[in-house]
């Protein structure tokens, strides 16, 4: 399985935060943004990931998550011209992805609740056709809106609808086999010249190969889109860091309980980091002084 980044896109709805600086990097409390979604593809045992990017942004990305090799994965990047729509991602990455079954997440997308790793380890499993993950929201209309029948099958998806047909919307986390890349290919441009997810998930949805789990209202499924939504999931990631004393996000921890590192190379990192709390905690968790889940 490989895992793909998008993190592209101009991020005009954060102007001027985002003149200069991809929203991607933009800090949610103590990390980089980008942190949240690597976050989910290790908690889904995806070593392997591509990291999408506009061009003047790459060499920021590279400076900050590398090669990979010191959380134990491997990071290759790929540039975006332009924005030309999220499922141009299996355009670009179409060599990267080769034979494989691929999980592709949007940089700006934030998930945090319980059980969310042994969810992402089922649903990476023997992939045929596409998982989805919806969520309810008050307002559907400002996203790909998906439609389930009493047992829970979907039924239908739009992009976006004026009038949606439920509250479920389909969130930033897609896992598809290989088919996906051969989808892409024949799929033209939408009305506003793009390569849209949905038309993807049309496509699997028609012959009846698309799955969606609903991750349920104990889940936090978080917007980062303008400057109130970003500032209130640094307020939620603040919250719940300070109370439990455990750290969302924390791609070093994840790397040593997933066993990629080991606790030498994470106290490591955490001397680099030192005078952080981040750099402390990393200390304390190498030497066995968390106990906090990631
Ligand atoms: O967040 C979930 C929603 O993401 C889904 O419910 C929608 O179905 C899906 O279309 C998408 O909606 P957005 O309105 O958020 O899409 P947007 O064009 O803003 O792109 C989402 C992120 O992907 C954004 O951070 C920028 C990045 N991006 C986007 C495009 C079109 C790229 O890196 N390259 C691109 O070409």
């Amino acid at each position: 399985m490989k895992g793909i980044i998008l993190a592209g896109g101009s991020g005009t709805r954060l102007h001027p935060l985002t003149h200069a600086l991809s929203k991607q990097l933009l800090p949610v409390y103590n990390k980089p943004m980008i942190y949240y979604p690597l976050s989910v593809l290790m908690l889904a045992g995806i070593r392997d990931i591509l990291v999408i990017s506009a061009p003047d942004q790459v060499d920021t990305y590279r400076a900050l998550l590398g090669d990979g090799e010191q959380l134990g994965i491997s990071i290759d990047y790929i540039e975006q011209d332009e924005p030309r729509g999220i499922a141009d991602a299996f355009v670009i990455g179409a060599d990267y992805i080769g034979n494989d079954p691929v999980t592709l997440i949007l940089g700006d997308n934030i998930f945090h609740g319980p059980s969310f790793s042994a969810l992402l380890a089922e649903a990476t499993r023997d992939v045929s056709g596409c998982v989805l993950f919806g969520y309810s929201v008050k307002d559907p209309e400002r996203y790909g809106v998906g439609e389930v029948d009493a047992e829970g099958r979907l039924l239908h998806i739009e992009e976006k609808p004026s009038r949606p047909r439920s509250n479920l919307a389909i969130t930033g986390l897609y896992i598809y086999d290989n088919e996906v890349v051969d989808i892409t290919k024949n799929l033209g441009p939408s009305a506003r010249g793009e390569l849209e997810i949905t038309d993807v998930n049309i496509a699997y949805l028609k012959q009846g190969r698309a799955r969606l789990v609903d991750l349920g209202r104990g889940f936090a499924w978080l917007d980062t889109g303008t400057p109130e939504s970003l500032l209130q999931a640094g307020q939620y990631v603040q919250v719940l860091e300070q109370r439990q004393g455990v750290r969302i996000a924390c791609v070093e921890e994840i790397a040593l309980r997933m066993g990629y590192i080991d606790a030498g190379a994470c106290y490591r990192m955490g001397v680099a980091m030192g005078k952080s709390d981040y750099g402390v905690y990393l200390m304390d968790l190498a030497s066995g002084r968390q106990q906090g889940q990631p």
